[in-house]
């Protein structure tokens, strides 16, 4: 069968290059040293990329290694010619000074390969945090046909036979640990009990949380993101991804057909019912941007807040990801806010077709990790956003709002969901762990955490830090968790309450520069507010006063160039000069 492309493969101007065969000749050279014929190369079948994400660098996508095979022969079998190639590596807690100074960087090189080489479509394998936005946002600017495999979470992690999600054993064990309650082996059994096989986080961390928004988004084929990494099911779904994509080449099928503003406020209802992680927000802001797409941070309250918490998956619930895909994963989640009414089920996908045709019939069959949203864990779970006079933007998730924070901090009667709380003020997390245990500092169950310098200038990246846990001897007395409050990031893997991702940060003059220990912070949930009760006269007077927080020098050229170009984290902390390039495959690159 002879099929035609929608419009001449763009590989052809440098393969078949009309009229200049010297040209062509060129290119097709030094593929043939591992099986490539120029006749093949010159037959008209698509070339289709394989953003390689996994190596020995980024253990959470290294199964990409081993699926690739697979990829590749659907793309063969499909009538299309692969080209694999390496996505630069982004592994989200070992990379200083944070994973988070990778996904523009990321997102840039890849922008640079599919746009100066031959490749007609390309397969995303995501895994890792910033292994999907960084895809996703290039796959915009370049704009040629783009789908997303995910590489799927490791295995369930048991420990003395006790389920132990990735990341949140970490945070739950460390609060442990300084009760006293465990020892330091101890501890680290627990961590590696929590990675028992290839994949990427088993929680509904940033990870998964990632894949599960790029399936919301119509991104990948239904059910890839929630298959575990070792399962056989994992290599079909890479084999069916390979086959789709050939089709999707033929079809002209690209990101811009896919990434409208209905498609990214169905991904914010996901985060939203499946307790996603907080970097979901800037993340999603940005992959927006990138394709074009206006979201405000109202959209998040708007769309996300009044949603229900339906599933059953740590940090927010109990379970972790091998029970998450038996239980019908994300195409069981969204059948249930369609049949709810809660979801836009006519958003296209890469299926060629619509959500709710992909869903049809894919009802959970256990209710007790996907409930229903008439019955779900938890009312009105999704994200809040605040603001005030040391912020403009603040986002807290409030499905992982415990009982316990609950009645200690937001059930006063009359002033529900309202609390005063006195600020001890942290620079950095190495302040933090330097002086968080100091007992001249007072802190006690009326204190709130704030932790600054820790944005994207300021750290430079943004950092996982405003999760701080509470001094020892408050542990020990019971108090595991105080409100805090910061201008960084928190792991999507934790079940901390914090205001996060502020903006704009401490480094840039964000209010936060000028907040002291010991004045007293005012937060309302009902109005979305978060005010330090400072007059104006004395904010004037210490900003006169000046005295912005040092930030460390830079010490490469990117997180130079990074500090200078990168916004907030309200928008995404996107390379702003970036934002105009989209749709440049339409544009053939010079000879
Ligand atoms: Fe890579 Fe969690 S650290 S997925
Ligand atoms: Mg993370």
């Amino acid at each position: 069968m002879t099929r035609n492309p929608a419009k001449p493969f763009r590989s052809r101007e440098w393969f078949a290059a009309p009229g200049r065969s010297d040209m062509a000749a060129l290119y097709l050279e030094r593929f043939m040293n591992y099986g490539l014929t120029p006749a093949e190369l010159r037959s008209g079948k698509p070339i289709i990329g394989i953003a390689q994400s996994g190596s020995d660098l980024a253990p959470c996508n290294r199964i990409h290694v081993d699926l690739a095979r697979r990829v590749r022969e659907g793309i063969r079998d499909a009538g299309g010619i692969p080209m694999e190639f390496p996505l630069m590596p982004i592994f989200e807690n070992c990379r200083r000074p944070t994973a988070a100074i990778d996904r523009n960087l990321a997102y840039m090189t890849l922008v640079e390969t599919l746009y100066g080489y031959p490749i007609d479509a390309v397969v995303l394998t995501t895994g890792c945090d910033k292994t999907t936005p960084s895809q996703v946002m290039a796959a915009s600017t370049v704009d040629i046909p783009a789908i997303v495999l995910s590489g799927g979470p490791m295995l369930d992690g048991w420990h003395n036979g006790e389920l132990v999600g990735s990341g949140t054993v970490i945070w739950r064990a460390r609060r442990k640990l300084a009760a006293g309650e465990i020892t330091e082996e101890e501890f680290l059994d627990r961590a590696t009990d929590s990675a028992p096989s290839a994949g990427h986080c088993n929680t509904m961390g940033t990870a998964s949380t990632m894949n599960a928004v790029a399936e919301a988004l119509g991104l990948s084929l239904p059910g890839c993101s929630a298959i575990p990494a070792p399962y056989r099911e994992r290599g079909q779904m890479a084999y069916e991804t390979g086959r789709r994509i050939v089709d999707m080449a033929y079809e002209d099928l690209r990101p811009s057909k896919v990434l409208t503003r209905e498609a990214f406020l169905n991904a914010i209802r996901l985060v939203s019912a499946v307790g996603g992680s907080s970097n979901a927000q800037p993340h999603i802001m940005a992959m927006a941007a990138h394709a074009g797409v206006e979201l405000t941070a109202r959209d998040w309250v708007e769309y996300g807040y009044d949603l229900p918490l339906i599933l059953n998956m740590q940090p927010a619930g109990a379970y972790l990801g091998e029970r998450f895909h038996r239980a019908g994963g994300v195409p069981a989640i969204l059948h249930e806010l369609i049949v709810s009414g809660h979801l836009d089920g006519d958003c296209f996908t890469v299926t060629g077709k619509s959500i709710a045709e992909n869903v049809a019939g894919r009802e959970t069959n256990d209710r007790e990790m996907i409930r229903t949203v008439a019955q779900p864990l938890r009312e009105k779970a999704g994200y809040l956003v605040l603001s005030g006079n040391l912020f403009d933007f603040g986002i807290l998730k409030t499905s992982v709002i415990s009982e316990d924070f609950r009645r200690r901090y937001l059930s006063r009667p009359g002033e529900e969901n309202i609390f005063e709380a006195k600020a001890v003020v942290f620079d950095g997390s190495d302040d933090y762990h330097h002086r968080i245990n100091d007992p001249s500092l007072g802190i006690d169950e009326n204190t709130i955490l704030v932790i600054r310098g820790a944005g994207p200038i300021g750290w430079p990246g943004s950092a996982e830090v405003v999760n701080m846990q509470p001094p020892d001897a408050l542990i020990r007395q019971g108090i595991d968790t105080l409100p805090t409050l910061g201008d960084g990031r928190q792991s999507g893997t934790s079940d901390s309450p914090s205001i996060l991702n502020v903006s704009p940060e401490s480094a840039v003059g964000g209010g936060l520069a000028w907040l002291r220990d010991g004045d007293m912070i005012r937060i309302d949930l009902n109005s979305g507010t978060c005010n330090a009760l400072v007059d104006d006269a004395e904010i004037a007077r210490r900003k006169e006063e000046g005295g912005i927080p040092e930030v460390p020098e830079s010490h490469s050229p990117w997180e130079e160039l990074f500090r200078e170009k990168t916004g907030q984290l309200d928008k995404g902390g996107v390379l702003d000069f970036a934002l105009k390039y989209r749709g440049i495959a339409a544009i053939t690159p010079r000879h």
